[in-house]
């Protein structure tokens, strides 16, 4: 399918200085879109200016939530190059996670196709300073009008982007996290390992509490027990015990994340001993209390590795390593951004060169 395009005015093509960049506050002058229907398939993909989307009052990912999205990033290298980081594995989770909430998947190769245009379209807007890149958000939304709960015969799939600094306010420096007991934010069966709207909602309630408390993001607990951890709103969750790096196994409520996937295929080579497996809450506040819990950092595509100082648990706050950003935590830092950047090598070829 070729894709149609259609390019913005020039005065909505200039960027001004890209530093300092808020979390997807800004946004590029272009967008891809393409429609489903069920005569025609996938079809008419094209790129034009950004722009809102009408929708029917009834679409179906406005009352039942029937949507997936991705998030993944292209960097301008120290060497003038621009790097997507792991893109094909974003489009396989892309299409995983479509398959899981019954909308139709997309060609892998068509997506490539549409991100790496849109991209090369919009190349001025990839900030150039280091910590800083183009956040690239692909997602699928049910808009057939009907309040009837069924699924949708028709979509939009949309790719827009958004040149991005740290998620955090904390920048790269350590993060508080909150331990809800009270809240889930997903279950077995569930649909915790896709990217869906839905786990982000019912996240927001525990995630406002734990704010309003003074921490940055809430620590999950597993449905069942209320014991072992899962993940933090925004990133999969790792720990530095003296002589084990290890993060909660994959257990179908947590997403398969790609850094974190980066960082346990890192680690390997890099010579730790790692581990995916369940963690309990008590075995983390005992590591702390005894001092065998090294570091924690917290991995993702927005996040990127971000060091964690303190953990609140049972009306108590627990610090890590002072407080202080870690030396594991910082190597996992320099090493996948090395990547990202160009910087370093690319063991496991997962940059891909855009131009
Ligand atoms: C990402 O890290 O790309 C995500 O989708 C998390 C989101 C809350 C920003």
């Amino acid at each position: 399918m070729e894709i149609e395009i259609n390019l913005a005015p020039e005065e909505f093509k200039r960027t001004s200085e890209l530093k300092f960049l808020p979390f997807g506050k800004i946004f590029t002058p272009h967008m891809f879109i393409m429609k489903y229907d069920e005569d025609k398939g996938w079809h008419s993909p094209k790129i034009c200016p950004f722009s809102n989307i009408e929708l029917h009052p009834a679409a179906i990912v406005l009352h039942y939530a029937q949507t997936v999205f991705e998030g993944l990033k292209a960097y301008w290298g120290v060497d003038g190059k621009i790097r997507l980081f792991r893109v094909w594995d974003h489009i396989n989770r892309l299409n995983c996670s479509a398959e899981r909430m019954c909308i139709p998947t997309l060609e892998p190769k068509l997506v490539f196709e549409a991100i790496k245009t849109l991209v090369l379209i919009d190349k001025n807007w990839i900030p150039r300073e280091k910590g800083s890149a183009l956040y690239i958000r692909p997602f699928i939304f049910a808009t057939e009008g009907t309040l009837g709960l069924k699924v949708s015969r028709e979509y939009l799939f949309v790719i827009i982007a958004s040149p991005v600094g740290a998620y955090y306010k904390e920048g790269f420096n350590p993060i508080k996290i909150y331990v809800t007991e009270q809240y889930i934010r997903a279950c077995p069966g569930g649909t915790g390992e896709v990217k869906t709207g839905g786990n982000y909602a019912a996240s927001l309630k525990a995630q406002e509490i734990a704010q309003n408390k003074g921490y940055t993001q809430v620590l999950w607990l597993d449905a069942i027990e209320r014991r072992y951890v899962e993940e933090v709103g925004s990133m999969n969750i790792f720990f530095y015990f003296e002589n084990e790096l290890t993060t909660p196994m994959l257990s179908g409520s947590i997403l398969p994340g790609i850094t974190r996937d980066s960082v346990l295929k890192l680690a390997s080579v890099l010579g730790f001993s790692v581990t995916e497996r369940k963690i309990a809450i008590e075995e983390v506040i005992e590591g702390i209390e005894k001092g065998t819990l090294k570091e924690c950092f917290g991995t993702g595509t927005a996040a990127v590795i971000t060091p964690v100082g303190k953990i609140f648990y049972r009306n108590k706050d627990y610090t890590i390593n002072r407080g202080e950003t870690g030396e594991v935590t910082k190597l996992f830092f320099e090493r996948i951004t090395g990547i990202q950047y160009g910087e370093t090598e690319d063991l496991f070829n997962w940059t891909t060169l855009l131009e």
